[in-house]
Protein backbone atom coordinates (compact mmCIF):
# COMPACT_ATOMS: atom_id res chain seq x y z
CA UNK A 1 0.00 0.00 0.00
CA UNK A 2 1.45 3.51 -1.47
CA UNK A 3 0.17 7.26 -0.09
CA UNK A 4 1.60 10.24 -1.69
CA UNK A 5 1.16 12.91 1.11
CA UNK A 6 1.45 16.73 0.60
CA UNK A 7 1.87 19.39 2.73
CA UNK A 8 1.42 23.37 2.18
CA UNK A 9 -0.40 24.63 5.52
CA UNK A 10 1.90 27.10 6.51
CA UNK A 11 5.53 27.93 5.51
CA UNK A 12 6.51 24.63 4.21
CA UNK A 13 5.88 22.85 0.88
CA UNK A 14 6.59 19.47 0.93
CA UNK A 15 5.52 15.94 0.00
CA UNK A 16 6.46 12.14 0.50
CA UNK A 17 5.45 8.48 -0.20
CA UNK A 18 5.07 5.80 2.22
CA UNK A 19 4.22 2.33 2.53
CA UNK A 20 2.48 0.58 5.05
CA UNK A 21 5.42 -0.82 6.12
CA UNK A 22 6.34 1.85 7.47
CA UNK A 23 9.23 3.08 5.07
CA UNK A 24 9.48 6.02 3.19
CA UNK A 25 9.70 5.74 -0.40
CA UNK A 26 10.18 9.05 -1.73
CA UNK A 27 10.01 12.93 0.14
CA UNK A 28 10.93 16.79 -0.67
CA UNK A 29 10.46 19.36 1.58
CA UNK A 30 11.18 23.26 0.87
CA UNK A 31 11.10 25.54 3.93
CA UNK A 32 10.28 28.99 2.24
CA UNK A 33 12.87 31.69 3.39
CA UNK A 34 10.94 34.35 2.21
CA UNK A 35 8.98 35.06 5.52
CA UNK A 36 12.54 35.54 8.09
CA UNK A 37 12.11 39.58 6.88
CA UNK A 38 8.78 40.02 8.37
CA UNK A 39 9.28 37.94 11.80
CA UNK A 40 6.34 35.97 10.80
CA UNK A 41 4.44 33.74 8.04
CA UNK A 42 2.97 36.28 5.69
CA UNK A 43 -0.32 34.28 4.10
CA UNK A 44 -0.11 35.57 0.83
CA UNK A 45 3.50 35.15 0.53
CA UNK A 46 2.93 31.86 1.48
CA UNK A 47 0.55 30.82 -0.97
CA UNK A 48 2.31 31.84 -3.71
CA UNK A 49 4.86 30.19 -2.69
CA UNK A 50 3.27 26.94 -2.30
CA UNK A 51 1.24 27.35 -5.88
CA UNK A 52 5.14 28.53 -7.67
CA UNK A 53 7.09 25.40 -6.03
CA UNK A 54 4.56 22.35 -5.42
CA UNK A 55 5.13 20.84 -8.97
CA UNK A 56 8.54 20.74 -8.70
CA UNK A 57 8.40 19.30 -5.16
CA UNK A 58 6.16 16.71 -6.31
CA UNK A 59 9.19 15.74 -9.36
CA UNK A 60 11.71 15.87 -6.72
CA UNK A 61 9.39 13.39 -4.18
CA UNK A 62 9.30 10.45 -7.12
CA UNK A 63 12.55 11.33 -8.83
CA UNK A 64 15.08 8.12 -8.00
CA UNK A 65 11.69 6.03 -6.65
CA UNK A 66 10.94 4.58 -9.97
CA UNK A 67 7.52 4.77 -8.83
CA UNK A 68 4.78 6.75 -10.99
CA UNK A 69 1.40 8.43 -9.78
CA UNK A 70 -0.34 5.31 -11.31
CA UNK A 71 1.54 2.84 -8.51
CA UNK A 72 0.15 5.22 -6.08
CA UNK A 73 -2.97 3.77 -3.82
CA UNK A 74 -4.51 7.35 -2.40
CA UNK A 75 -3.27 10.94 -2.22
CA UNK A 76 -3.41 12.75 1.20
CA UNK A 77 -3.18 16.44 1.29
CA UNK A 78 -3.27 18.54 4.71
CA UNK A 79 -6.40 20.45 4.12
CA UNK A 80 -6.77 22.42 7.27
CA UNK A 81 -6.67 23.55 9.87
CA UNK A 82 -4.06 26.48 8.58
CA UNK A 83 -3.71 29.00 5.96
CA UNK A 84 -6.05 29.09 3.55
CA UNK A 85 -4.35 29.99 0.50
CA UNK A 86 -1.60 27.50 1.08
CA UNK A 87 -3.91 24.69 2.01
CA UNK A 88 -6.33 25.29 -1.04
CA UNK A 89 -3.20 25.06 -3.71
CA UNK A 90 -2.48 21.19 -1.56
CA UNK A 91 -5.31 19.73 -1.82
CA UNK A 92 -6.67 21.30 -5.38
CA UNK A 93 -3.03 19.40 -6.08
CA UNK A 94 -3.65 16.45 -4.47
CA UNK A 95 -7.63 16.21 -5.93
CA UNK A 96 -6.45 16.70 -9.05
CA UNK A 97 -3.76 13.89 -8.88
CA UNK A 98 -6.53 11.62 -7.60
CA UNK A 99 -9.18 12.28 -10.46
CA UNK A 100 -6.15 11.81 -13.14
CA UNK A 101 -5.41 8.50 -11.17
CA UNK A 102 -8.65 6.94 -10.48
CA UNK A 103 -7.32 6.62 -6.43
CA UNK A 104 -9.12 7.70 -3.65
CA UNK A 105 -8.35 11.59 -2.14
CA UNK A 106 -7.29 11.45 1.73
CA UNK A 107 -8.23 14.86 3.93
CA UNK A 108 -5.91 14.86 6.47
CA UNK A 109 -5.91 17.42 9.47
CA UNK A 110 -2.25 18.89 9.56
CA UNK A 111 -3.33 18.27 13.89
CA UNK A 112 -3.71 14.61 12.93
CA UNK A 113 -0.60 14.80 10.92
CA UNK A 114 1.73 15.66 14.32
CA UNK A 115 -0.14 13.09 16.10
CA UNK A 116 -0.03 10.13 14.56
CA UNK A 117 3.43 11.05 14.00
CA UNK A 118 5.29 9.47 16.63
CA UNK A 119 3.64 5.68 15.05
CA UNK A 120 6.04 6.06 11.63
CA UNK A 121 9.28 5.24 13.95
CA UNK A 122 8.04 4.17 17.47
CA UNK A 123 6.27 1.44 18.19
CA UNK A 124 3.42 3.53 19.90
CA UNK A 125 -0.43 1.87 20.12
CA UNK A 126 -2.96 3.42 20.51
CA UNK A 127 -4.27 5.09 23.12
CA UNK A 128 -1.66 6.80 23.99
CA UNK A 129 -1.69 11.01 25.44
CA UNK A 130 -0.08 13.48 23.31
CA UNK A 131 1.33 16.60 24.34
CA UNK A 132 1.11 18.85 20.72
CA UNK A 133 3.02 22.26 20.74
CA UNK A 134 3.29 23.87 17.44
CA UNK A 135 3.32 27.43 15.86
CA UNK A 136 -0.25 27.90 16.04
CA UNK A 137 -1.40 24.82 18.51
CA UNK A 138 -0.72 23.79 22.14
CA UNK A 139 -3.34 20.89 22.98
CA UNK A 140 -3.06 17.88 25.51
CA UNK A 141 -4.97 15.00 23.96
CA UNK A 142 -5.77 11.10 24.27
CA UNK A 143 -5.26 9.38 20.58
CA UNK A 144 -7.53 7.02 20.92
CA UNK A 145 -7.33 5.61 17.50
CA UNK A 146 -7.15 7.12 13.83
CA UNK A 147 -9.81 9.59 13.89
CA UNK A 148 -10.46 9.08 17.52
CA UNK A 149 -9.60 12.16 19.71
CA UNK A 150 -10.00 13.23 23.24
CA UNK A 151 -9.27 17.14 24.35
CA UNK A 152 -8.02 17.71 27.49
CA UNK A 153 -6.91 20.72 27.58
CA UNK A 154 -5.77 23.50 25.13
CA UNK A 155 -4.04 26.79 25.23
CA UNK A 156 -6.63 29.72 25.51
CA UNK A 157 -4.39 32.07 24.31
CA UNK A 158 -1.01 31.75 22.11
CA UNK A 159 0.09 28.68 20.99
CA UNK A 160 3.89 27.19 22.46
CA UNK A 161 5.36 28.03 19.55
CA UNK A 162 3.90 31.31 18.64
CA UNK A 163 5.41 32.52 22.45
CA UNK A 164 9.17 31.33 21.43
CA UNK A 165 8.35 32.95 18.06
CA UNK A 166 7.37 35.88 19.97
CA UNK A 167 9.97 36.02 22.46
CA UNK A 168 12.69 35.70 19.90
CA UNK A 169 11.45 38.60 17.67
CA UNK A 170 11.46 40.85 21.09
CA UNK A 171 15.07 39.99 21.22
CA UNK A 172 15.72 40.48 17.63
CA UNK A 173 16.67 36.70 17.08
CA UNK A 174 14.79 36.19 13.68
CA UNK A 175 11.92 33.92 12.66
CA UNK A 176 11.79 30.96 13.46
CA UNK A 177 11.97 31.94 16.86
CA UNK A 178 12.14 28.46 18.49
CA UNK A 179 15.62 26.89 17.55
CA UNK A 180 17.20 30.59 18.76
CA UNK A 181 15.59 30.86 21.72
CA UNK A 182 16.32 27.35 22.80
CA UNK A 183 20.32 27.39 20.96
CA UNK A 184 20.82 31.17 23.48
CA UNK A 185 19.22 28.97 26.34
CA UNK A 186 21.84 26.54 26.95
CA UNK A 187 24.52 29.63 28.59
CA UNK A 188 21.94 31.27 30.70
CA UNK A 189 20.86 31.07 33.98
CA UNK A 190 16.94 30.10 34.23
CA UNK A 191 16.48 31.06 37.55
CA UNK A 192 17.49 34.43 37.23
CA UNK A 193 13.88 35.80 36.44
CA UNK A 194 11.01 34.63 37.60
CA UNK A 195 8.39 35.27 34.78
CA UNK A 196 4.31 34.18 35.73
CA UNK A 197 2.70 30.87 35.00
CA UNK A 198 -0.73 31.76 34.22
CA UNK A 199 -3.80 28.90 34.64
CA UNK A 200 -1.00 26.72 36.59
CA UNK A 201 -3.75 26.45 40.01
CA UNK A 202 -6.44 26.07 38.03
CA UNK A 203 -7.80 22.44 37.75
CA UNK A 204 -7.94 22.00 34.57
CA UNK A 205 -5.45 21.01 31.52
CA UNK A 206 -5.83 24.70 29.56
CA UNK A 207 -2.84 26.56 28.82
CA UNK A 208 -1.82 30.26 28.56
CA UNK A 209 1.17 32.20 27.64
CA UNK A 210 0.16 35.70 27.04
CA UNK A 211 0.98 36.50 29.97
CA UNK A 212 4.52 34.98 30.29
CA UNK A 213 5.12 37.17 27.03
CA UNK A 214 3.97 40.00 28.27
CA UNK A 215 6.34 39.67 31.35
CA UNK A 216 9.62 38.96 28.88
CA UNK A 217 8.66 42.48 27.30
CA UNK A 218 8.52 44.17 30.56
CA UNK A 219 11.98 42.79 31.54
CA UNK A 220 13.35 43.75 27.83
CA UNK A 221 11.92 47.16 28.00
CA UNK A 222 14.42 48.28 31.19
CA UNK A 223 17.22 47.69 28.43
CA UNK A 224 15.31 50.04 25.41
CA UNK A 225 15.53 53.68 27.31
CA UNK A 226 12.90 54.89 24.74
CA UNK A 227 10.48 52.07 25.36
CA UNK A 228 10.90 50.87 22.06
CA UNK A 229 11.79 47.67 21.90
CA UNK A 230 14.04 47.88 18.74
CA UNK A 231 16.17 50.50 20.84
CA UNK A 232 16.71 47.65 23.71
CA UNK A 233 20.58 47.03 24.19
CA UNK A 234 20.70 44.11 25.89
CA UNK A 235 24.34 42.25 27.11
CA UNK A 236 24.54 38.97 25.54
CA UNK A 237 24.23 36.85 29.05
CA UNK A 238 21.14 38.98 29.71
CA UNK A 239 19.68 37.54 26.38
CA UNK A 240 21.19 34.12 27.40
CA UNK A 241 19.32 34.34 30.74
CA UNK A 242 15.94 36.12 29.67
CA UNK A 243 15.63 32.74 27.06
CA UNK A 244 16.77 30.28 29.57
CA UNK A 245 13.98 31.58 32.36
CA UNK A 246 11.43 31.85 29.36
CA UNK A 247 11.83 28.03 28.30
CA UNK A 248 12.02 26.91 31.95
CA UNK A 249 9.02 28.64 32.72
CA UNK A 250 6.94 27.70 28.84
CA UNK A 251 8.17 23.87 29.79
CA UNK A 252 7.15 24.04 33.55
CA UNK A 253 3.66 25.20 32.68
CA UNK A 254 3.50 22.69 29.76
CA UNK A 255 4.64 19.75 32.13
CA UNK A 256 2.55 20.74 34.96
CA UNK A 257 -0.44 20.43 32.67
CA UNK A 258 0.49 17.30 31.43
CA UNK A 259 1.10 15.98 35.38
CA UNK A 260 -3.04 16.71 35.56
CA UNK A 261 -3.96 15.00 32.23
CA UNK A 262 -1.27 11.89 33.06
CA UNK A 263 -3.52 11.30 36.31
CA UNK A 264 -6.50 11.30 34.62
CA UNK A 265 -5.33 8.98 31.69
CA UNK A 266 -3.72 6.32 33.85
CA UNK A 267 -7.14 6.00 35.45
CA UNK A 268 -9.40 6.64 31.87
CA UNK A 269 -7.21 4.15 30.19
CA UNK A 270 -5.33 1.78 31.86
CA UNK A 271 -3.97 0.17 28.99
CA UNK A 272 -2.14 3.43 27.34
CA UNK A 273 1.65 3.06 27.93
CA UNK A 274 2.55 6.44 25.98
CA UNK A 275 3.39 9.65 26.70
CA UNK A 276 4.15 11.35 23.04
CA UNK A 277 4.57 14.98 22.32
CA UNK A 278 4.86 16.53 18.62
CA UNK A 279 4.72 19.35 16.78
CA UNK A 280 7.40 21.58 16.15
CA UNK A 281 7.95 22.37 19.71
CA UNK A 282 8.75 18.76 20.03
CA UNK A 283 11.63 19.48 18.53
CA UNK A 284 13.18 21.90 21.76
CA UNK A 285 15.32 19.07 23.79
CA UNK A 286 15.38 21.11 26.79
CA UNK A 287 11.28 20.55 27.13
CA UNK A 288 11.85 16.76 25.48
CA UNK A 289 14.45 15.91 28.39
CA UNK A 290 11.46 17.39 30.68
CA UNK A 291 8.94 14.90 29.53
CA UNK A 292 10.74 11.73 29.72
CA UNK A 293 11.07 12.45 32.95
CA UNK A 294 7.95 13.15 33.44
CA UNK A 295 6.73 9.70 32.23
CA UNK A 296 9.49 7.80 33.78
CA UNK A 297 8.41 9.16 37.15
CA UNK A 298 4.46 8.20 36.43
CA UNK A 299 5.51 5.02 34.77
CA UNK A 300 4.36 5.73 31.17
CA UNK A 301 7.08 5.11 28.14
CA UNK A 302 8.12 8.68 26.44
CA UNK A 303 7.86 8.77 22.42
CA UNK A 304 8.76 11.88 19.92
CA UNK A 305 9.00 11.74 16.16
CA UNK A 306 12.44 11.77 14.87
CA UNK A 307 13.53 16.32 15.10
CA UNK A 308 12.66 16.00 11.52
CA UNK A 309 9.17 14.97 11.67
CA UNK A 310 8.38 17.28 14.27
CA UNK A 311 8.32 20.26 12.36
CA UNK A 312 6.03 20.07 9.22
CA UNK A 313 6.87 17.78 6.57
CA UNK A 314 5.23 15.64 3.87
CA UNK A 315 5.95 12.28 5.87
CA UNK A 316 3.70 13.28 8.49
CA UNK A 317 0.80 13.96 6.09
CA UNK A 318 1.34 10.81 4.04
CA UNK A 319 1.37 8.11 6.55
CA UNK A 320 -1.83 10.08 8.29
CA UNK A 321 -3.40 9.60 5.29
CA UNK A 322 -2.05 6.16 4.95
CA UNK A 323 -3.57 5.47 8.20
CA UNK A 324 -7.10 6.91 7.09
CA UNK A 325 -6.92 5.18 3.56
CA UNK A 326 -6.45 1.71 5.77
CA UNK A 327 -9.37 2.34 7.55
CA UNK A 328 -11.92 3.62 5.12
CA UNK A 329 -11.69 7.10 5.20
CA UNK A 330 -11.11 8.59 2.40
CA UNK A 331 -12.52 11.55 1.52
CA UNK A 332 -15.48 13.33 -1.08
CA UNK A 333 -13.98 15.27 -3.87
CA UNK A 334 -15.78 17.94 -3.00
CA UNK A 335 -14.31 18.15 0.65
CA UNK A 336 -13.83 22.36 1.30
CA UNK A 337 -10.97 23.06 2.65
CA UNK A 338 -10.99 24.07 6.09
CA UNK A 339 -8.92 27.33 7.76
CA UNK A 340 -10.26 25.89 11.21
CA UNK A 341 -10.42 22.14 11.82
CA UNK A 342 -10.56 21.28 15.37
CA UNK A 343 -8.94 17.72 15.78
CA UNK A 344 -11.91 16.02 17.95
CA UNK A 345 -14.49 16.74 14.74
CA UNK A 346 -13.96 14.31 12.12
CA UNK A 347 -13.88 14.89 8.47
CA UNK A 348 -16.67 14.35 5.97
CA UNK A 349 -16.46 10.60 4.79
CA UNK A 350 -16.96 9.80 1.15
CA UNK A 351 -20.03 7.79 0.24
CA UNK A 352 -19.65 4.03 0.23
CA UNK A 353 -16.60 4.47 2.53
CA UNK A 354 -15.50 1.00 3.96
CA UNK A 355 -12.34 -0.51 5.46
CA UNK A 356 -9.92 -1.11 3.03
CA UNK A 357 -7.19 -4.32 3.11
CA UNK A 358 -3.62 -3.15 4.23
O1 LIG B 1 4.73 22.27 13.57
P1 LIG B 1 5.36 23.47 12.99
O2 LIG B 1 6.48 23.28 11.99
O3 LIG B 1 4.33 24.40 12.30
C1 LIG B 1 3.02 24.56 12.75
O4 LIG B 1 2.19 23.65 12.49
O5 LIG B 1 2.80 25.58 13.46
O6 LIG B 1 5.87 24.32 14.23
C2 LIG B 1 6.60 25.50 14.05
C3 LIG B 1 6.87 26.09 15.43
C4 LIG B 1 7.46 27.49 15.38
O7 LIG B 1 6.73 28.30 16.30
C5 LIG B 1 8.89 27.26 15.87
O8 LIG B 1 9.45 28.38 16.54
C6 LIG B 1 8.71 26.10 16.81
O9 LIG B 1 7.79 25.26 16.15
N1 LIG B 1 9.97 25.40 17.03
C7 LIG B 1 10.59 25.35 18.23
C8 LIG B 1 11.81 24.65 18.02
N2 LIG B 1 11.88 24.31 16.69
C9 LIG B 1 10.74 24.78 16.11
N3 LIG B 1 10.23 25.82 19.44
C10 LIG B 1 11.08 25.61 20.46
N4 LIG B 1 12.27 24.97 20.33
C11 LIG B 1 12.67 24.48 19.14
N5 LIG B 1 13.84 23.86 19.02
ZN1 LIG C 1 2.42 21.88 12.02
Amino acid sequence: MLVLGIESSCDETAAAIVNDKKEILGEALLSQEEHKAFGGVVPEIAARSHLEHIDGILEQCFAKTGLELSDIDAVAAASGPGLIGGVIVGVMTAKALAVASNKPFVAVNHLEGHALAARISNDVEFPYLLLLVSGGHCQILVVKDVDQYERLGTTIDDAAGEAFDKVAKMLGLGYPGGPAVEKLAVAGNEQRFTLPRPLIGSNDCNLSFSGLKTAVRKIIETYAPDGNLAHADIPAHDVADICACFQYTATDCLCRKLKKAVTYFKQAYPQGKHLVVSGGVASNTYLRAKLKNLADENGLVFAAPPIRFCTDNGVMIAWAGLERFRKGLVSPLDFKPRPRWPLDTSAPKAAGAGGVKA
